[in-house]
């Protein structure tokens, strides 16, 4: 996802490295909420609550980038995250920002640090927020990336926060539109999220059994991807398909009527869109986002900075901003070729 940003900060009270865990009993009001990359909530939870074990004041940042160019804060203490590990969005809010792509609103949001006497932000989201993380840190500021895009596409680590809800919701409306394309004996196309990435299409295309599954990272070749594969379900004696369709893959709607004019079949054409982006979030997602929440805070106060938070082999680690962008993440070699040979059949 680019430029969407989404973070909490905080202001290291302590000596660096130090921690004691202090009482935080006092309730606050409950931020405004608004649905986005489900998971999120409890990375925001956990950051707070880390801090405040820690001794370590917090406020949020609202409407990511643009909102630490304007300042908008809010502050955050044990009480404002109860009850929302289990809610979608984030009560943070997010807002894309292309002043703070420029010097001039990097400074701008440098100065609201020094102004706030900011000590370190941890930065939610995903590649554009890194991106401006990297800016940041030039200006001096500490700052810490936690993964979260439901398109799993951040190079250095195996799962981002949102990706498990996005697949799982997929894969439940597409169980639901495989019952009616079942009874009918007809073919549906479901175009998923994924401008750049196809890990979401690839994932739930499988967990599904799709017919066919198209993904951004290979040339669309309707012959080769989509019409080979009917055909060789067809004559396996099916009379249902599902074509799963990363929206950076190629337009569902293009694909449904390239079936209608080369296969004499009636498609219909699903586009799950930001539905996928909604929800509660599932168990694995709140639990990698409270892990990396933590972890976090604990790099920063242990004087670290422009680090992302990973996940690798079930292990939280951390590795340097810089070289986990340049990195290439590529298809899951294995998870593709399993995708091969399940589908047309
Ligand atoms: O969250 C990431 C993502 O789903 C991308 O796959 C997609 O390109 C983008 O969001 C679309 O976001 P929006 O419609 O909000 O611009």
């Amino acid at each position: 996802g680019i430029m969407y940003v989404t973070f909490g900060t905080f202001k290291l009270r302590l000596r660096k490295g130090v921690s004691e865990y202090g009482k935080c009993s006092e309730t606050h009001r409950r931020a405004d909420q608004r649905r986005r990359r489900p998971g999120m909530n409890a990375a925001i939870r956990a950051v707070v609550r880390t801090a405040m074990k820690n001794s370590i004041e917090c406020v949020g940042i609202r409407r990511g980038w643009a909102g630490l160019i304007a300042g908008d804060i809010c502050p955050m203490n044990s009480g404002s995250v109860s009850r929302i590990i289990n809610r979608g969005g984030t009560v943070l809010y997010t807002a894309r920002s292309d002043e703070f792509r420029t010097p001039e609103g990097q400074k701008k949001a440098a100065n609201t640090c020094k102004l706030l006497g900011l000590d370190g932000i941890v930065a939610i989201g995903g590649d554009g927020t890194f991106r401006g993380a990297q800016d940041l840190s030039r200006f001096g500021v500490s700052v810490v990336g936690v993964p979260g895009t439901i398109d799993n596409d951040i190079v250095c680590t195996d799962y981002t926060i949102g990706f498990d809800t996005a697949a799982n919701t997929a894969v439940e409306c597409i169980d639901r539109l495989r019952d009616t394309m079942q009874s009918h004996e007809r073919c549906s196309v479901v175009e998923v999220m994924g401008r750049h990435a196809g890990y979401l299409a690839l994932y739930v295309g499988v967990a599904v059994g799709a017919t066919a599954v198209l993904v951004p990272e290979h040339q669309y070749d309707f012959e080769k991807h989509v019409a080979e594969k009917i055909r060789a379900a067809r004559l396996g004696g099916k009379t249902n398909f599902m074509i799963v369709v990363a929206e950076g893959a190629a337009s569902a709607m293009d694909v449904g009527k390239e079936i209608k004019e080369h296969l004499g079949l009636d498609p219909r054409v699903t586009i799950l869109g930001h539905i996928q982006r909604g929800g509660s979030p599932t168990a694995k997602d709140r639990v990698l986002a409270t892990r990396m929440g933590y972890e976090a805070v604990r790099v920063l106060a242990e004087g670290m900075t422009n680090r992302v938070i990973c996940v690798r082999d079930d292990q939280i680690v951390n590795v340097d901003i810089d070289e986990g962008l340049a990195m290439k993440k590529t298809l899951n070699a294995e998870e593709f070729e399993v995708m091969t040979v399940m589908t047309g059949v």
